[in-house]
């Protein structure tokens, strides 16, 4: 298996690539791989003969210092993984922070328009301006034909479908369905950090998703809110941080439901200190 630790070395190998007309997918990564970046990294070795594995955290991302040095980094049980799944198909690039960002550990501003005022954009003050440098960035150096991205981060799939068209950016962008464990939590780097009761508490998020979900099909948008709030304030162990029906193409806020409309409700919840996000699709 390849592994390309610097971009030069990565750029002369695409070259190499490209002159055979070989087609590129590119699975952008933070490492910490499960089965969710897995379903990501089969699809695009359906659709293409190389599939790029980028394991970067980039620290531009991170409005909170203690949550990034505390971000799971684990690249030789990645890579063990990622050979499970296909030795040669598969190319890792895993660069240092000094690779990308040289001295300048920086991020650009980006407008997606109005999405990255919502949600995550809210909460996490600067996060998109991180995640848009970093896989423009990526861009440049893989140019992929494909590059997949989970629904699971739906509102950074969003960005990055804006991000791509806004640039001119020559790749297609193609959302994966969220995986989760049998017990319906969303997979998540994060989960390995959650001490056992926590781990056991957290099926809760989806359990309380699908039941918006129902309760979505008769009661207004405002009411299913009141009510996960309600579920959340008399649970011992899991914090909501916002609960949200929005509307998929703005990601704004419902306040009158439309049928015409297609929607999607979001959360945020503190298990201990370890953020957990999920999302689901409601009509
Ligand atoms: P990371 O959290 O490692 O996720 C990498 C990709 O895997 C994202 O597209 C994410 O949505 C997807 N993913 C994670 N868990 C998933 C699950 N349970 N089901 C389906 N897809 C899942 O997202 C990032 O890294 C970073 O922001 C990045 C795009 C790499 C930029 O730094």
């Amino acid at each position: 298996m390849h592994i390309f630790k610097n971009k030069t070395d990565l750029i002369q190998f695409v070259d190499g690539l490209k002159s055979e007309k070989k087609t590129i997918g590119f699975v952008p990564t933070m490492g910490a791989l499960h089965q969710g970046h897995a379903s990501l990294i089969v699809k695009g070795l359906k659709d293409n003969d190389v599939v790029v594995v980028s394991v970067f955290v980039n620290p531009t991302q991170f409005d909170n210092q203690d949550d990034l040095e505390k971000y799971p980094r684990t690249l030789d049980k990645d890579v063990a993984l990622l050979k499970d799944i296909s030795k040669e198909k598969i190319v890792v690039y895993a660069p240092s922070v000094d690779d990308i960002y040289g001295d300048n550990v920086s991020s650009t501003s980006f407008s997606y328009d109005g999405l990255e005022h919502e949600m995550e954009g809210r909460f996490r003050d600067g996060h998109f301006d991180g995640v848009g440098t970093i896989v423009k960035r990526f861009f440049e150096i893989v140019r992929p034909d494909r590059a997949y991205f989970g629904e699971k981060d739906f509102q950074q799939l969003m960005i990055i479908k804006k991000l791509v068209e806004k640039y001119h950016i020559p790749v297609k962008v193609i959302g994966c369905k969220i995986y989760r464990a049998k017990d319906g939590l969303a997979m998540s780097s994060r989960n390995m950090r959650l001490k056992p009761n926590y781990r056991m508490a957290a099926p809760f998020i989806y359990a309380t998703l699908k039941a918006a979900k129902e309760q979505f099909g008769t009661k207004s948008a405002n009411k299913v809110t009141e009510w996960v709030k309600h579920q959340f304030a008399k649970h011992e162990l899991l914090e909501l941080e916002y609960f949200i029906i929005a509307d998929v193409d703005t990601l704004k806020t419902v306040k009158r439901k439309s049928n015409k409309k297609t929607y999607r409700a979001f959360i945020a919840v503190y298990a201990d200190d370890i953020r957990l996000i999920d999302n689901i699709a409601l009509n």
